[in-house]
């Protein structure tokens, strides 16, 4: 029996990683749930799963979840410290890092350090601080297992090969809902367009990402953290069937791909399990019934948040702290109607230009960083907001 602590239980891959739960029953058990705002969906998990522990961003909604937990025995605490609780508890064999943004550094580096397996779905985090999460896990001995299913496939794809055998990592995007749109209506994308991706079904702002193609930026830096490789031999194609999850090129030619249905089920499932394999809970790959495969380049000037991200990698130290921080200011204010999609590239090339950069030695400096980038690409939005 493996124990978990899902942060972000709430989500769409807390709830995805609720249903492998389902599934493995005699293999899975919860030991505690965190979530941010939605305290009745959080309720109705504690009185279903159980846990040991469970946390909520916010102290407000704290009384409702106190009734709901009471009846199931659990603890609940709140805002950053009732996350670190939740993933530090010392009855957690594995950590899934599923809650979006940047809330959950402080919490994955304490689980490192209470030695805990991690199932990193997040992606900011890695992008954030991925030197401290890498080294830090490297010095525990911890793995850091990929959810996001381009890096859960180039995992599966590695498998065991040396460094010295992979020429380049192949990140597949399926393009989003913007992929064959013409730069000029780009200009006049609302937010209702842009949540409508093709292939996935996922949270608003990564399915925002995905439309900028800042969802594979960040995996770019995410790939290059995880797997230690540079921004020079990691490329991205566009695949808008999103069958092929990613693939590896090794140097003698051969370029192995793993392959699958899009349910983020299935890489959930890995992290957990890794290294035995489980039997599959959802409908397997049927590629007599998939359409054609295509693979293409992606539009670096219809989709400049993907130059940018490549940019902040080469740059390095908190540049990446910038992108990501000012991507998320910029991408909250599209959400909210305030910005037109092609100002959120420019929020975040602003923020960037403007960025002093510093080595990211400490969790303060990483913090200090994002709160300057966060404030500047506020400011950045507001100027651009005008001219809607
Ligand atoms: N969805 C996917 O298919 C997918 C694939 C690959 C990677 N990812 C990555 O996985 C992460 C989650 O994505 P998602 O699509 O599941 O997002 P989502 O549906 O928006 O869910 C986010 C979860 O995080 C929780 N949360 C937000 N702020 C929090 C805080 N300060 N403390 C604790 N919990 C907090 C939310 O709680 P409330 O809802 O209760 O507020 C919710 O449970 C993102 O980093 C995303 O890039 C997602």
């Amino acid at each position: 029996m493996k124990n978990l602590a899902i942060l972000g239980s709430t989500g769409s891959i807390g709830r995805s990683a609720l249903a492998v739960v389902d599934a493995h029953p005699t293999r899975l058990s919860v030991v505690g749930l965190a979530a941010g705002r939605r305290a009745e969906d959080l309720a109705a998990q504690i009185v279903r799963y159980r846990p040991s522990i469970a946390a909520l961003t916010s102290d407000d909604d704290l009384p409702a979840l106190r009734e709901a937990a009471s009846k199931a025995a659990t603890i609940t605490t709140s805002g950053p410290d009732g996350l670190i609780a939740v993933a530090t508890h010392p009855d957690v064999d594995i950590v899934l890092c599923a809650s979006s943004g940047t809330a959950a550094l402080e919490a994955v580096l304490a689980a490192i350090a209470a030695g805990k397996r991690i199932a990193l779905a997040n992606k900011e985090v890695l992008v954030m601080a991925g030197a401290l999460v890498t080294k830090a896990a490297r010095a525990r001995g911890v793995p850091l297992l990929p959810v996001d299913s381009e890096h859960n496939a180039i995992h599966q794809c590695l498998h065991g090969r040396p460094p010295d055998q992979v020429t380049r990592l192949i990140l597949t995007a399926s393009g989003g809902p913007f992929r064959t749109w013409p730069a000029a209506k780009l200009e006049h994308a609302t937010p209702e367009d842009a949540l409508r991706h093709p292939t996935w079904q996922m949270g608003r702002k990564i399915t925002i990402d995905s439309a900028t193609l800042m969802n594979k930026g960040l995996e770019v830096i995410e790939a290059h953290w995880l797997f230690d490789v540079p921004a020079d031999r990691i490329e991205v194609l566009i695949h808008p069937q999103s069958i092929v999850h990613s693939m590896v090129e090794l140097k003698d030619g051969s370029t192995i791909a793993q392959l699958g249905v899009t349910d983020m089920r299935l890489p959930i499932q890995y992290a957990f399990s890794y290294p035995d394999r489980w039997e599959a809970s959802i409908p397997t790959l049927d590629l007599t019934r998939s359409a054609a495969l295509e693979f293409a380049s992606p539009d670096l000037d219809r989709f400049p948040c993907l130059r940018l991200a490549y940019q902040a990698l080469r740059v390095g130290g908190t540049m990446m702290v910038a992108l990501n921080a000012a991507n998320e200011v910029a991408v909250d204010a599209f959400l909210a109607g305030r910005l037109p999609f092609p100002a959120i590239s420019r929020v975040i090339d602003g923020t960037m230009a403007a960025h002093d950069v510093q080595d990211p030695a400490t969790v303060e400096i990483v913090r200090a960083a994002d709160q300057w980038a966060r404030e500047h690409a506020r400011t950045l939005a507001g100027e651009l907001e005008l001219k809607v």
